[in-house]
């Protein structure tokens, strides 16, 4: 087989065999064909696209190019969630624990800020102690222990993707239907889950910034994973604004918090249900969304939840008295007071700038190896559709230093819209897709 052959043939615009898209990725991966073909075929895909056999057949071999974790022995079900990415989303930290209260086992491997949009693990690591660097015994015991486990994508889980996504980074074939559907589900089904249920972010904050993209990218992902004989959910949400009143790594610790303690946002509150609700159906312990929901609600109420959330704490490394004694007063020293303009409503609050502007404060990182603190980010004291004076606190922005704060602030002042009347209320959830 030569590469230059299956290349030709995508190219064309025809359909590859399984044997050909195992020959691209196996020799990828052992390095017996060079980058510069693996991104022209990249390319060719990008433009062709892929039919569903092909994109089941690409998860499948980029999943088996590493390990999948093993969870033989531990009770199930097993079913974790992927958020697509977006700002102020720290809805895992909250739909874990609240999942895991439940009877859910949740498995959860998450990833780290890049670009605007945030990330799991940088937020967790925040906590005194905590590590999200778990080996497979450790991530076992703890989950079998306390319902769920938060870790990193090892190197041997699906090293098909890591050099795949890095290569996709450099030739911009990231945007591909197909190749994020392979990219994600492999490394979903990767960690042992039976079912998953993802939240496809839509708009300017998000990966995909029209609802016809996000749906694409919804409908690939149930009906791959549905092939490959998971039950799926896929929600479609809306990202135009930060997801709740806080962003940044120790801020959204906090919020999650809040949450778990049933005193978060409305917004986040209600995506938190929704996701945990259909986790619950799609894990067979409840019947319908309106019983997963409840159930859900009653985790919060009942204190189980955030009882969980502590001994995964303690689990991983985590200082819970510090954790606490932090609570509400770990900000940096470096603030400043975005004001509104004018009298008048807020009309949006553009997740994109935050995101970018987050960048600059400490929040997010241009590339993996890049720092972020924990104290920097944005508090908001007014949201979409409130009514507010000119010279009223809008956000306390919280930078890494001056300059930080400095750099972000054009950012952070044309992020925010007043105008004279309050915006029509939209959507959180757009639309649900599901293959259970
Ligand atoms: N996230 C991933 O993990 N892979 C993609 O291809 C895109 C987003």
């Amino acid at each position: 087989m030569r590469a230059v052959d299956i290349i030709m043939k995508k190219r064309d615009g025809l359909e590859l065999a399984h044997d050909e898209l195992a020959f691209m990725v196996s020799s990828y991966v052992n390095g017996s064909i060079p980058e510069y073909q693996v991104s022209a075929w990249l390319m060719a895909v990008f433009f062709r696209g892929m039919s569903a056999r092909e994109t089941a057949d690409l998860t499948t071999l980029m999943l088996n190019s590493g390990q999948v974790m093993d969870l033989s022995g531990i009770a199930g079900p097993f079913v974790d969630k992927h958020s697509t990415g977006g700002v102020g989303d720290k809805v895992s930290l909250i739909l874990a624990p609240m999942v895991a209260a439940c009877g859910v086992r949740v498995p959860m491997m998450s990833g780290r800020a890049l670009g605007h949009t945030g990330g799991t693990l940088d937020k967790l690591e925040t906590i005194p102690g905590y590590t999200t660097r778990l080996d497979q015994a450790r991530f076992r015991e703890y989950l079998a222990r306390d319902g769920f486990a938060m870790t990193g994508q090892t190197d041997a889980i699906v090293p098909a993707d890591k050099k795949l996504y890095s290569l996709r980074d450099v030739t911009a074939t990231v945007e591909s239907i197909p190749l994020i559907t392979a990219s994600i589900l492999s490394k979903k089904v990767a960690e042992g889950a039976e079912a998953l249920v993802f939240d496809v972010k839509c708009g300017p904050g998000a990966f995909m910034k029209t609802v016809d993209d996000a749906r694409a990218l919804a409908k690939s992902l149930v009906s791959t994973g549905s092939a490959m004989g998971k039950r799926i959910v896929a929600l479609i949400s809306d990202m135009s604004e930060p997801l709740g009143c806080m962003v940044g790594n120790f801020l959204e610790v906090e919020e999650s918090m809040d949450c778990l303690n049933g005193k978060g946002p409305s917004d986040l509150m209600e995506l938190s249900y929704r996701l945990g609700g259909w986790m619950l159906v799609a894990g067979g312990k409840a019947k319908d969304l309106g019983e997963g929901i409840a159930l859900c609600k009653e985790a919060i109420t009942s204190g189980k939840a955030t009882k969980l959330f502590f001994d995964n704490v303690k689990s991983q490394g985590g200082d819970v008295d510090a954790l606490v004694r932090m609570y509400g007063t770990r900000r940096s020293a470096f603030a400043r007071t975005l004001v509104s303009p004018a009298d008048g409503y807020i009309s949006s609050v553009d997740a994109y700038k935050i995101g970018l502007a987050g960048v600059h404060l400490g929040v997010g990182r241009n590339t993996v190896s890049d720092p972020v603190s924990a104290e920097a980010g944005f508090v908001f004291h007014k949201r979409k559709g409130q009514a507010l004076r000119k010279g009223e606190p809008v956000a306390t922005v919280y930078g890494k230093d001056e300059a930080s704060i400095d750099a972000a602030w054009p950012l952070v002042q044309s992020s925010l819209c007043v105008g004279d009347s309050a915006p029509a209320a939209m959507p959180l959830i757009i639309e649900e897709l599901t293959a259970l």
